[in-house]
């Protein structure tokens, strides 16, 4: 299966005008990659650079609201983002959880109405260093936390048909559902984890996901300071075929980065 690099814009750039000049950076490159590439620009952007995409190459959103319509001032339904071009939508980003004080239960009710409006999920789960400094188990005890509130209540069985197997419900959930671990002293720090340490805990993600909601070889991503020159040891050392892809901050902004990357 491809690798997936999910490209986070964040709140970046200013105008429209940047928007179209940084995403031509991808369409430049990405009939040579032999990943999948998804971008993630601001909502606002993403009717304009719908109409400038090559097919293969996927547009997603980086949070939604949990209704369809109706009196939520400033907010967008998954539905707008459907209309507006995305495939994909980035739930629970750390960046959300600390300055924003996202919940899992709004995380959890972000997650189930994207999924019923047919948009594909990138989850973000990861400790703070608080946490990884208490060690393994602290970490563990961390994320199995929060798959278990975020993931509350997937509805499996409007997935799983009649004529569905488990097997089948799996694969509609594993393209429908990616896990991205990033632990939130490596986001936008330049100290990223070490691939040893990220695979274990994407390990674990793995297991759970697999034991408690039948979703068997899910998809799980790392983000956290990901650049072009670490990226190798991610996808070089031991058990690296556990890493099913990567989330991208600071270096999406980057030409340069962004060249080097998708080339890999
Ligand atoms: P970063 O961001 O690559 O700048 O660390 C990753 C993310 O926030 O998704």
């Amino acid at each position: 299966m491809k690798k997936i690099i999910a490209f986070n814009w964040k709140m970046n750039p200013q105008s429209l005008g940047e928007a179209k000049k940084l995403f031509n950076s991808y369409l430049l490159l990405y009939s040579s990659s032999k990943k999948e590439i998804i971008v993630c620009p601001p909502f606002i952007y993403l009717y304009e650079l719908k109409d400038l995409k090559t097919k293969n190459l996927k547009l997603g959103s980086q949070d939604v609201f949990w209704e369809n319509s109706g009196a939520f001032t400033g907010e967008i339904s998954p539905k707008m983002l459907k209309n507006l071009g995305a495939e994909y939508v980035i739930i629970g980003h750390s960046e959300r959880r600390q300055n924003l004080n996202e919940t899992d239960e709004m995380i959890n009710k972000k997650i189930l109405a994207a999924l019923k409006t047919g948009l594909k999920i990138i989850l973000c789960v990861g400790e703070n260093l608080k946490t990884r400094k208490q060690g393994k188990k602290a970490v563990e005890n961390f994320i199995k936390s929060q798959l278990q509130k975020d993931l509350k209540n997937l509805p499996l069985n409007s997935l799983l048909s009649k004529t569905t197997s488990r097997k089948g419900l799996s694969y509609i959930l594993n393209s429908r559902l990616i896990i991205a671990y990033e632990p939130i002293w490596a986001i936008g720090t330049g100290n990223s984890d070490s691939p040893k340490d990220a695979i274990e805990i994407i390990k674990l993600i793995k297991k759970t996901l697999n034991s408690i909601f039948y979703i068997l070889n899910p998809r799980v991503l790392y983000g956290g300071s990901v650049d072009s020159k670490n990226i190798k040891n991610f996808l070089q050392c031991m058990q690296c075929n556990e890493i099913d892809g990567f989330l991208i901050g600071s270096a999406s902004l980057q030409p340069k980065e962004i060249k080097n990357i998708i080339k890999l």
